[in-house]
């Protein structure tokens, strides 16, 4: 039996693709989108082996159902790529940041996350080998914004950048709780990406920009758990 993947926010970006290169490994992919018809797409362009879920990161009480059917469907998750997540205060001080920016934004890249990860966890012990990798940023690095000299002007995003802080401790402590078990939870910075979120400018092809979630998503039983990863690089809290 193949191994089964869900990547959430998978209809574009860096999630469609890292389902593709999931996909090219054989694995059995759960495209997760909140749209049916750009979820279905995304699956139809992928091709066999790809099974549209829709799953909308804002509608935790919807996640009990989507792991049961996951259950009866598949029987087990191998991987969850917890890779959906939104921007809403770019280029805003944190002096002038709403709270409904802060609200809207941790509903998606934290409390979804956080719920999604406790409904499939079930599923994810019936792995031999659970994998879970948290989308982060550098950007959410408290040492890296606080040392880094490329980010000595950045002072914009709190609500965004926090998000993935929080994130980032989510997936230190959940490593730790699941220690003993064959599950192992990283976080990924998968660099700055042209996507719609990282814009034209950026310097990495989203080919590139999925490796680190499947570098994390395929790790060896004797690979690491509770870190922070840009490629195979280990990133500083
Ligand atoms: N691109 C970069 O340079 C960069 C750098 C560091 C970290 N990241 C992180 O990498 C991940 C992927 O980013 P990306 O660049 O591929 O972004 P993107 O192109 O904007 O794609 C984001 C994906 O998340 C989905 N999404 C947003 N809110 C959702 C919700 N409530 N429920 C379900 N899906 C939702 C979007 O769906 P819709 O199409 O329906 O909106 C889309 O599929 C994000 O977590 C991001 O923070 C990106």
């Amino acid at each position: 039996m193949s191994k089964i993947a869900l990547v959430t926010g998978a209809n574009k970006g860096i999630g469609l693709e890292t389902a593709r290169q999931l996909l090219a490994l054989g694995y059995t992919v759960l495209v997760g989108a909140r749209d049916a018809e750009k979820g279905s797409a995304a699956a139809a362009t992928l091709g066999a082996g790809a099974h549209f879920i829709q799953l909308d990161m804002s509608k935790s009480n919807s996640f009990p159902e989507i792991a049961s059917r996951i259950e009866s469907e598949f029987g087990k998750l191998d991987a969850l790529i917890n890779n959906a997540g939104v921007g809403l205060d770019w280029g805003v001080p944190p002096s002038e940041v709403t709270i409904d920016q802060l609200r809207e934004t941790f509903e998606t890249n934290v409390f979804g996350v956080i719920a999604l990860t406790q409904s499939l966890l079930p599923l994810l012990k019936k792995s031999e080998a659970g994998r879970i990798v948290n989308l982060t940023s550098n950007i959410g690095s408290l040492t890296n914004q606080s040392t880094s000299r490329e980010l000595k002007d950045y002072n914009a995003a709190v609500a965004y950048c926090s998000s993935k802080s929080a994130l980032n401790m989510f997936t230190v402590l959940l490593a730790k709780e699941l220690r003993e078990t064959n599950i192992k939870v990283n976080s990924a910075h998968p660099g700055w990406v042209q996507t719609d979120m990282g814009g034209e400018q950026a310097p990495m092809k989203i080919e590139d920009g999925a490796k680190t979630s499947v570098f994390l998503a395929t790790l060896p039983e004797d690979g690491p758990t509770g870190k922070f990863f840009h490629r195979e690089k280990e990133l500083p809290w």
